[in-house]
């Protein structure tokens, strides 16, 4: 059973590592993409403030992605690389923070509450496999402390595939 457990960090930073802790933890011994696709969705749900949607898309063929398990409203499914904040991610296979979605040309809005995003590549190698995307309500929600926390994450989630 999963113990939600109280976080010892009062700063950022130190939450992220506390989480990449816990996930290693979470996903020990299972290699079920799907399955701890859907335990990390959740922990960064419950563990990370102000967030309102958290979830996976998994990219196919190498063209487009495709909706992953998630927490949040349901989502748009399919996304072509390239479009909105995920597909931008795919493309330059690199973290994408988007501190107002109405600022960010051809944003996807899944969720109309979403004010700031934050989206981060799944790497391996050269390769990607999609991404994990996080939204909040808030403006300017995401900032360079949460990509790195967030990249370590989609680490340890690829490390165990
Ligand atoms: N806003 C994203 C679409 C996915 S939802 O936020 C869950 C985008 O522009 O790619």
């Amino acid at each position: 059973m999963f113990e939600a457990r109280e976080i010892a960090a009062s700063d950022k930073a130190g939450l992220y590592a506390e989480l990449a802790q816990m996930l290693e933890g979470l996903l020990e011994g299972e290699d079920d993409m799907v399955a701890n696709a859907a335990n990390t969705s959740a922990l960064l749900f419950q563990y990370l403030p102000a967030l309102n949607w958290a979830g996976f898309y998994f990219l196919r063929d190498g063209r487009e992605l495709v909706l992953g398990p998630f927490q949040g409203k349901p989502a748009c499914v399919r996304i072509a690389v390239g479009q909105g904040v995920c597909g931008t991610a795919v493309a330059r296979r690199a973290s994408v923070i988007v501190p107002d979605v109405e600022d960010f040309p051809g944003h996807i809005a899944c969720d109309a509450g979403s004010r700031s995003e934050l989206v981060v590549p799944l790497l391996r190698g050269d390769e990607v496999l999609g991404v994990i995307d996080l939204d909040s309500p808030d403006l300017a929600r995401f900032d360079v402390v949460d990509q790195a926390g967030v990249e370590r994450l989609a680490e340890v989630f690829v490390a165990r595939l």
